[in-house]
């Protein structure tokens, strides 16, 4: 009989119809498809499981996560189906529907208040969840933005089950950012298998996981204050770009109206990029993985009313949106040069995945490029 968690990965891929790049054929990786509705529900699951081989998680434990969304709605699924007490630190940037979601899986939720030096949440509602999981007993913390088992499940798993996808090859996959499991993992997967594919990922600008300028954005799902240790050899990215809120959301919008594809705003993003990549003439078949789904996010980017009091253009066809993939210029062909890895932050924020991190030569890696 098969579980819940069965059901994670083995997405399917589909080819966009009406959107295509100059020569490229646009393919997109559903991943609303998991159980709890993301990508997330990937490395929660293969997080959980490896913790559950070496002990670290038994029935009627907790687990404890800093997470605005996704990965904390996956704990959460999977808590509910294993018999975990899941405890999830979110923001008060958390949309109202994440709340809701995590609640209906039964998490417990912390809505932390304060914002951290770069002026959002990650850093306060970390340290908060390594000061619980120290005090609460039998707790177990994924700690996804610093353990490098999150970019394993997608080396292991996502990597691996895009490759049989696509017999013939892709030459780009375009990849959204934010604690970089999913660039860690997948980059250092086709690097290793298929270095002809090239590894285009994208951040919100605002973001300084990439170094520049740290300012709020709108993007959900995306960016932090630094190069998350996920991304162990940033020299396996070959084109960084940063998409503004605006073309994103005309791109979700104009996907939703003109292709019947309602994605989240990490999709729209990578979809910009995607366009951009497939200008090339060599370009033939470019994928973005569509990491969540539009349904996340009817209050917001679906919703005229919010995007008027953003000051957001409404206009969501693919005219505009080709005209936002014209304005946009590659961010980075080195990421070497706008690494900003900050190793002390293991230390400032008590992260307990140091041990690993040293076990597994990241941080000597890593400290190659600070
Ligand atoms: C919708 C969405 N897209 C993209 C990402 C980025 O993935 P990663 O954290 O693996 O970098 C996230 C992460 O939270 C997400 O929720």
């Amino acid at each position: 009989m098969a579980h819940v968690t069965d059901l994670v990965g083995n997405t399917p891929c589909i080819t966009m119809q009406n959107i295509s790049g100059k020569y490229a054929n646009l393919h997109l990786k559903i991943e609303r498809g998991n159980p709890a509705g993301s990508i997330k529900d990937r490395p929660a699951l293969y997080m959980i499981e490896q913790a559950e081989k070496m002990g670290k998680l038994k029935p009627g434990d907790t687990i404890i996560e800093s997470s605005s969304g996704n990965f904390g709605i996956s704990l959460a699924m999977i808590g509910a189906a294993k018999g975990y007490h899941v405890l999830i630190l979110v923001d008060p940037k958390t949309t109202q529907a994440n709340l809701n979601m995590l609640k209906a899986y039964g998490a417990e939720v912390i809505v932390v208040q304060e914002k951290d030096d770069s002026g959002s949440y990650h850093k306060t509602r970390i340290k908060l969840a390594n000061e619980l999981h120290r005090e609460i007993p039998n707790s177990f913390r994924p700690d996804q933005c610093f353990n490098p088992t999150n970019a394993d499940a997608h080396y292991n798993i996502t990597a691996p089950e895009i490759a049989s996808q696509f017999p013939d090859g892709l030459d780009a996959i375009v990849l959204a950012v934010s604690t970089g499991g999913q660039t860690g993992g997948i980059s250092r997967y086709f690097k290793e298998h298929y270095p002809q594919t090239k590894i285009v990922v994208v951040d919100a600008i605002g973001s300084s996981i990439f170094s520049g300028d740290e300012h709020g954005y709108l993007l959900p799902g995306m960016g932090l204050s630094w190069t998350p240790t996920n991304i162990e050899n940033i020299n396996l990215i070959d084109e960084i770009y940063k998409v503004p809120d605006e073309s994103a959301f005309i791109a979700c919008r104009t996907l939703a109206k003109h292709e019947g594809i309602l994605v989240g705003g990490s999709t729209g993003a990578s979809l910009v990029a995607a366009l951009k990549v497939a200008e090339a003439e060599e370009m033939k078949d470019v994928l973005c993985l569509a990491s969540d789904s539009g349904e996340r996010y009817l209050n917001t980017i679906y919703n005229d009313d919010w995007m008027k009091s953003q000051h957001l253009n409404l206009k969501a066809d693919p005219e505009t949106l080709l005209k936002e993939v014209k304005q946009l210029t590659v961010y980075s062909q080195q990421p070497t040069k706008v690494a900003n890895y900050k190793p002390y932050l293991i230390d400032t924020l008590e992260s307990p995945s140091k041990q690993l991190l040293f076990e597994r030569g990241s941080i000597n890696h890593i400290k190659e490029y600070v």
